[in-house]
């Protein structure tokens, strides 16, 4: 079977699956291919935390009425360590920003099921990239080919469009942590009202939520552990250790029923575009979960993608497309180096000599101390400013 669409997009995780929705918005018209079926898809419990702009974003495309339902709207985070709970007050610290916790995978159900059914394929296998510094790039699967004016790569870390550019012009820098999170889904009511963010000696732990009745929880631990070590006994004793504090706050228990375990790295690809192909998402990088800032990084790159797209159908001249790497790596690089912080603030690192422990202590203790510096902390996580009004008015059609 052959095929022709202007935009192919491979992967239908949340910067496939929004891309396709902003170019259907800008009269553009793409399909998105994913190996996984819908239900792996909208089963695989991720990310947690959105941005206020991603979720105005989301709303703006008319893909919030679930959210505005379901979602827990957050003030501010707690951090905690030494024994000691220090609220962040989001809208105090960012003139009235605050964070959404609503599960990437109810993000995706909601992005499926408003788009067209033909527009996704699931399931579909041997995804290759062919001819892609021509102006008929192709996507060829085991059901036929796709001849594009666009490829998408947005297959995540592992798919195969970032491996499609030539080694001799990829540009990549890495970091990869000696420890990972094993995450936990227990049914139990929440133990706080917001996120809860601990430094202990015996490792990191967080306290996140899903639903009134289902929460997210996470310890750190060795990223070659196997989550069958990790009995319910042994993950709630953990737990109480790394989250105790000297007031009366406890955690509630509650019957686990998902545990898996992720390792952590920070990963950016600077060469986003080879010819047609664009990366965008967890394709071109990668951040350790602690800023929670992944998934809004990915739509961040397709909100700058689909507007140089659109662009390019307007006046194949423009230059949008040439500039889409270097706009993305500003903020990216901005969410790298924020997820570093967090991530190695917080977490107990073996590999690390004294000195350096020390001064992730002095670092907690001066973030409590200190307006400024909770301020800087509180706008990263919000969000760092973005503007998607081009690519809402961004019409091909012209
Ligand atoms: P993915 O979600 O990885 O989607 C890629 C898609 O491509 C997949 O559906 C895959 O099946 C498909 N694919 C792969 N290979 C192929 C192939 N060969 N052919 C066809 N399709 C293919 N981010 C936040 O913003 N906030 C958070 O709170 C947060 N918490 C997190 C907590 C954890 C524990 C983890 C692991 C991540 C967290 N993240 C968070 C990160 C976030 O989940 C990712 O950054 C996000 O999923 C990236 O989206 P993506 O669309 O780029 O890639
Ligand atoms: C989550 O709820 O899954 C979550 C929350 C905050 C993070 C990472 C993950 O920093």
């Amino acid at each position: 079977m052959k095929r022709k669409v202007q935009v192919g997009i491979i992967g239908a995780g949340p910067a496939g699956l929004l891309l396709a929705h902003l170019l259907r918005h800008a009269g553009i018209e793409a399909l998105v291919l994913d190996s996984r079926s819908r239900d792996d898809i909208e089963s695989t419990i991720r990310a947690g935390v959105l941005e206020q702009w991603t979720v105005d974003l989301l709303i703006c495309l008319g893909l919030g009425e679930r959210l505005k339902q379901e979602a827990h709207i957050h003030d501010g985070i707690t951090l905690r360590f030494k024994r000691g709970s220090h609220h962040l007050d989001f809208p105090e610290l960012t003139d009235g920003k605050r964070v959404t916790v609503y599960a990437q995978h109810e993000v995706l159900k909601d992005l499926i099921a408003a788009l067209p059914g033909d527009i996704v394929r699931f399931g579909v296998k041997d995804v290759s990239l062919h001819a892609l510094d021509t102006a008929r790039p192709v996507i060829r699967t085991a059901d036929g080919e796709i001849e594009c004016d666009f490829i998408a790569g947005c297959d995540g870390f592992h798919g195969p469009s970032r491996k499609a550019i030539p080694a001799s012009v990829i540009k990549t820098y890495e970091a990869v942590y000696p420890f990972g999170w094993l995450g936990i889904l227990a049914e139990a009511p929440p133990s706080h009202h917001e996120l809860i963010y601990a430094r202990h000696e015996r490792g990191f732990a967080l306290l996140s939520t899903r639903s009134p009745s289902v929460q997210r929880l996470y310890i750190q631990c060795d990223p070659k552990d196997d989550p069958a070590q990790w009995s319910d006994d042994r993950i709630w004793s953990e737990l109480h250790q790394r989250l105790e504090t000297d007031d009366s706050w406890s955690l509630t228990e509650g019957r686990i029923f998902q545990k898996n375990i992720v390792s952590m790295r920070s990963f950016v690809c600077e060469t986003m575009r080879w010819g047609r192909l664009f990366l965008a998402g967890d394709a071109a990088h990668i951040v350790p979960p602690p800023g929670a800032k992944g998934l809004n990084l990915a739509a961040a790159d397709v909100v700058v993608l689909s507007q140089a797209i659109a662009g390019w159908y307007r006046d194949p001249g423009t230059d949008l497309l040439d500039r889409y790497a270097a706009t993305c790596l500003d903020r990216i690089w901005k969410g790298e180096r924020f997820s570093w912080y967090m991530t190695t603030m917080l977490h107990r690192n073996d590999a690390e000599e004294d000195f350096v422990r020390r001064i992730h202590m002095a670092d907690l203790d001066y973030l409590i101390g200190s307006h400024a510096a909770q301020q800087s902390l509180a706008e990263n996580y919000v969000g760092l400013p973005m503007d998607f009004s081009a690519a809402l008015a961004g019409d091909a059609r012209g």
